[in-house]
């Protein structure tokens, strides 16, 4: 992880510093399309952003629909046991001030939370807030779940295994946001009414992974994406630590600890897609990377700024908690983790789709190591975060 110190910063990398060539929209990372020497937020039209371009939908061809039948008992005795017993769970009460103290006792609690978090600075504040509002949009990520042919949930109560593990994933997910939510609104230190609106806002305008009801896609974007969780809550947890607050700190280490075990469980997934099917799974890692893998918070929105996501982003780039770099460490794991480079048995298709995967991330380096170069070049930006009272923070 190269991610940087608390206040220092690391190199601002190219994703949200530059306006991005078309070269590196192919390739991937976090996207940015902030230009520079734009007027402040405030005097800019506050329109929503636009809806995702149309997709492609039920893209794997019916037949397929009988390989995740066929993987019910695997999913069963291998998929299932990655979920915890509820009673072995954590729970966010564990992390927050008690209310069944007496009183004055509950008061001191919130007192200490609100003490260890005054010494946090207030870009600290926009990225725990967008990790969050991110957490806090999952009814729509159990709806994408339930998009993909042949493991959604059918009845809402599907006995199926596939159906259970995404309930009872979205179950020990759902614990995150209430976490991060409450945390926060202890602190006193963010807007809670702009994150509310922006957590509804974001509920309502959904997303657009690119997953195209396709199990293979969809598993791959899962596996990629908790991966990427799991790296900005460590680092935010990482941050907490060397800003003074160590409950914070491992609050989010804890919620990293969870998104971890959903990575090994979503990759362990696609592993064995790749023993059933070498080519369409191949095929499928391939089409997630030339999309670019999207976040899941991409459409978000405060009812102020049209660029939230982006800017948001640059934060998260800056403060080094999550980056481009990153996003080529998780590409490179993966590879490793699924050891595409030895797969064999291949389509011509699927071996041209292999050397696209395996040559990728260097060239996502190579890409990052030239905009910041010109980034270097460029003047910073400043950009005002409803979330934290309409406070400046430089991208
Ligand atoms: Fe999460
Ligand atoms: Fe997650």
């Amino acid at each position: 992880m190269q991610a940087s110190g608390f206040l220092g910063g690391r190199n601002p990398a190219w994703a949200p510093r530059v306006q991005s060539p078309s070269a590196l929209n192919q390739l991937g990372p976090p996207k940015p399309t902030i230009r520079f020497r734009r007027p402040p937020i405030s005097a800019v039209a506050t329109k929503a952003p636009p809806p995702p371009p149309r997709r492609r939908t039920h893209s794997m061809p019916s037949e397929k629909v009988e390989v995740f039948k066929s993987l019910e008992g695997w999913a069963s005795e291998c998929v299932l046991p990655m979920l915890k017993p509820v009673g072995q769970c954590w729970q966010p009460i564990e992390f927050l001030p008690d209310p069944k103290a007496p009183t004055e006792e509950f008061m001191d609690q919130v007192r200490e939370l609100r003490d260890r978090t005054a010494e946090l600075p207030d870009e600290y504040f926009v990225v725990l807030v967008g990790d969050m509002i991110t957490e806090d949009a999952l009814p729509t990520y159990q709806t994408m779940i339930n998009t993909l042919d042949g493991v959604k949930d059918e009845t809402g109560a599907s006995t199926s295994p596939w159906a259970k593990w995404t309930r009872a994933w979205t179950a020990e997910e759902n614990r995150h946001g209430d976490l991060l939510r409450t945390y926060l609104y202890l602190s006193g230190r963010v807007d809670m009414l702009m994150i509310e609106r922006t957590v509804q806002y974001l509920i309502g305008a959904g997303m657009d992974p690119g997953t195209e009801n396709n199990p293979y896609l969809g598993f791959v974007y899962t596996s990629f994406q908790e991966r990427a969780t799991f790296v900005s809550h460590g680092n935010t947890a990482r941050m907490a630590k060397e800003g003074g607050d160590p409950v914070l700190a491992r609050l989010c280490g804890t919620i990293a600890a969870d998104e971890k075990r959903h990575e090994n469980a979503y990759a362990t997934i696609v592993e064995k897609l790749l023993q059933v099917d070498p080519s369409g799974a191949m095929l499928a890692i391939a089409d997630m990377m030339r999309k670019k893998i999207t976040m899941p918070a991409h459409l978000m929105y405060d009812g102020r700024d049209p660029k939230l996501f982006d800017h948001f982003s640059a934060v998260a780039q800056r403060l080094g908690v999550y980056t481009a770099d990153d996003y080529a460490d998780i590409l490179e794991f993966l590879i490793g983790r699924w050891r595409l480079e030895k797969l064999d048995g291949l389509t011509a298709e699927a071996r041209a789709a292999q050397d696209f995967v395996c040559g990728l991330a260097p060239r996502i380096r190579k890409l990052q190591e030239r905009a910041d170069e010109r980034a270097r070049k460029m003047e910073q930006l400043s950009v005002k975060f409803s979330w934290i009272f309409n406070k400046e923070v430089v991208l």
